[in-house]
C-alpha cells in the first residue's frame, strides 16, 4: 500500500451517523451542488471531499485541494488564479492557478472560514460566471469546476464575526455536511485501526503488530481529541515500536491508559464481577482479581495480562509470589 494521497482508500463509514451521513454523500456527490463540509481537525473532511469527487461524474478529472489557511495572502490570487508571464518580478512564465487546474474535476477549497477577506470577493466574482482573469492578464478564463469547502467552524459563525462575506456564503450555499468528532462514533474506531494496521504494517514493511483486549478496548474508550488523524498517528507509531509484537495496554501513550470511564460495550466486555470486602488488603484483593481473571481466561496468562492491561511478566510475578508463602 503506497501512502499516495491521489489513491483513495475507502473510508471506514460503519458507525450509525457516518452511514446516515454517507446516504447523504451518495446522493448529493453526482450532482452540481456545492458541498461543504463541517468537522474539527482530523474527522475525516478531506477523506470525504476526495469520495465526492470519486462519486461524480468528474472522477475522471482532477481533484485539486487548497487550503485556504496555508497561503501567504499576497500570494493567494497568483496560487488561486495563475499569473501570466511578467506579471510580476519572478514571473518569468505564464503559471495556472489551481482554478484552472481543477478545470473539469473538483476543487476543494479546504478550511474555507480562514480565506482572507480581499480574496473572498475575488472568488465571489469567479463563482458569479465561472470567468477569471490571471495576475497580469487581461483576458477572461472560463473554467468549468465543482466546488466542495471544508471548514472548523459554521460559515455563520463567521459571518457574524464579520470574518466571511455573506454574499459569497449565499453563493456558495449548498449542502452542508457535518461529520461527527470520533468520540462520538466509537463504533467506527475497531475497524479504523484495522484498515490503519494493515496500510501503515505494509507501507513500513513490517510485521502487522497484534492488539489485546484491553488495548482495543482502550482505544475505543478513548475521547480522541485529534479525531481519525491521531488514530492513525497512534497506531503508526504502534506498527513502528512493537512490529509483530502483542502490544499491551502500557505500550500505549498514558493518556489512553485511563480512559476518563468506561463505555457500557466494555463494562459488559469484562463479563463476570466478583465482591471484595472493603476492609480487605489490597494485596489479597489484587490477588483475587488476578485469581477470577485468570478463572476466566481459563489459566491463559497472556491473556490474563491482557485483560488486566499489566505485562506478562507483572502476572508471573504475582502468582509466583502467593505459591512462595
Ligand atoms: N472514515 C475514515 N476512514 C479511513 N481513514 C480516515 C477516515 N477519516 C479520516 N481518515 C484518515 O485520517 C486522516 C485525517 O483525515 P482528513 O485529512 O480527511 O481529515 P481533516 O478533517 O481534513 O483533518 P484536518 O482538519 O486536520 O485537515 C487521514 O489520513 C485520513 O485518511
Ligand atoms: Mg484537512
Amino acid at each position: 500500500v503506497k501512502r499516495n494521497t491521489d489513491v483513495v482508500l475507502e473510508p471506514v463509514m460503519l458507525s450509525r451517523s457516518m452511514r446516515n451521513l454517507d446516504r447523504v454523500v451518495q446522493a448529493v456527490a453526482p450532482k452540481e451542488v456545492v458541498v461543504t463540509l463541517i468537522g474539527e481537525s482530523g474527522t475525516g473532511k478531506e477523506i470525504l471531499a476526495r469520495r465526492i469527487h470519486q462519486l461524480s461524474p468528474r472522477r475522471a478529472g482532477p481533484f485539486v485541494p487548497i487550503n485556504c489557511a496555508a497561503i501567504p495572502e499576497s500570494l493567494f490570487e497568483s496560487e488561486l488564479f495563475g499569473h501570466e508571464r511578467g506579471a510580476f518580478t519572478g514571473a518569468t512564465e505564464r503559471v495556472r492557478g489551481k482554478v484552472e487546474a481543477s478545470s473539469g474535476g473538483t476543487l476543494f477549497l479546504d478550511e474555507l472560514g480562514e480565506l482572507p477577506l480581499p480574496m473572498q470577493a475575488k472568488l465571489l466574482r469567479f463563482l458569479e460566471n465561472r470567468k477569471f482573469m490571471r495576475v497580469g492578464g487581461s483576458t477572461k478564463v472560463t473554467v468549468d469546476t465543482r466546488l466542495v469547502c471544508a471548514t472548523l467552524r459554521p460559515l455563520e459563525e463567521e459571518i457574524r464575526a464579520g470574518r466571511f462575506r455573506s454574499d459569497l456564503y449565499y453563493r456558495i450555499e449548498g449542502i452542508t455536511l457535518e461529520i461527527p468528532p470520533l468520540r462520538d462514533r466509537p463504533a467506527d474506531i475497531g475497524a479504523l485501526t484495522e484498515q490503519f494496521l494493515a496500510e501503515l504494517s505494509a507501507f513500513h514493511g513490517v510485521a502487522r503488530p497484534k492488539l489485546g483486549r484491553a488495548t482495543a478496548a482502550a482505544l475505543e474508550a478513548y475521547a480522541w481529541p485529534g479525531n481519525v488523524r491521531q488514530l492513525r498517528n497512534a497506531i503508526e507509531r504502534l506498527c513502528l515500536l512493537r512490529p509483530g509484537k502483542t502490544v499491551r495496554l502500557t505500550d500505549l501513550p498514558t493518556s489512553l491508559q485511563r480512559p476518563a470511564s468506561p463505555t457500557r460495550e466494555q463494562r459488559s466486555a469484562h463479563g463476570p464481577s466478583i465482591e471484595v470486602p472493603l476492609g480487605q488488603l489490597l494485596e489479597t484483593t489484587v490477588h483475587q482479581v488476578l485469581l477470577a481473571v485468570l478463572d476466566a481466561e481459563k489459566g491463559n496468562r497472556t491473556r490474563t495480562a491482557e485483560r488486566l492491561g499489566v505485562s506478562l511478566r507483572t502476572v508471573q510475578r504475582h502468582l509466583a509470589r502467593a505459591a512462595t508463602p
